[in-house]
């Protein structure tokens, strides 16, 4: 399995950096674009941790993935200045019109991911969301409505 193999080799290269646990697991999702479970053993046997421990910090950060995103990944921030201008209602909107259930997920057969994010660094211009590599700010119903309806065109 060529995947275990490139956990194995991150989990080599990174096993002695201070607090290794973190970027272990980004270097995996970014090689392989998730966390999958066979993962999961190899990096708790490579630090000496317990499987429950690898896994309770995956599923802490709702930046690492357990399964493969979808062809398109919506990601909408839910940090505070976002909240503040109205972010709830969008990923309510965002769940209902795929839908998901109100963790989000990935729907329509792996064609979208949804998922939060904490924070896009567009706090001036919020509410805000990313989809795929586009960053897009000053959201309101209707253009989330309209994002979603080009994206599945
Ligand atoms: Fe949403 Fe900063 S809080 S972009």
């Amino acid at each position: 399995d060529p995947h275990r193999q490139t956990v194995r080799d991150i989990v080599e290269r990174l096993k002695d950096v201070p607090g290794a646990l973190l970027p272990i697991l980004h270097a995996v999702q970014d090689a392989l674009g998730h966390v999958p479970a066979d993962a999961v053993a190899d990096i708790a046997q490579g630090l000496d941790l317990s499987r429950a421990e690898v896994h309770g910090v995956i599923t802490y950060y709702p930046h690492f993935r357990s399964a493969p995103a979808g062809r398109r990944v919506l990601q909408i921030c839910r940090a505070e200045a976002c909240q503040a201008m109205g972010a709830e209602p969008l990923w309510a909107q965002a769940c209902a019109r795929l839908g998901l259930p109100d963790a989000g997920g990935t729907a329509r057969d792996g064609a979208f991911t949804l998922e939060s994010v904490y924070c896009l660094g567009l706090c001036a211009t919020s509410p805000a969301l990313r989809l795929d590599e586009h960053v897009h700010a000053r959201l309101t119903p209707a253009r989330l409505d309209a994002l979603l309806a080009a994206s599945e065109a």
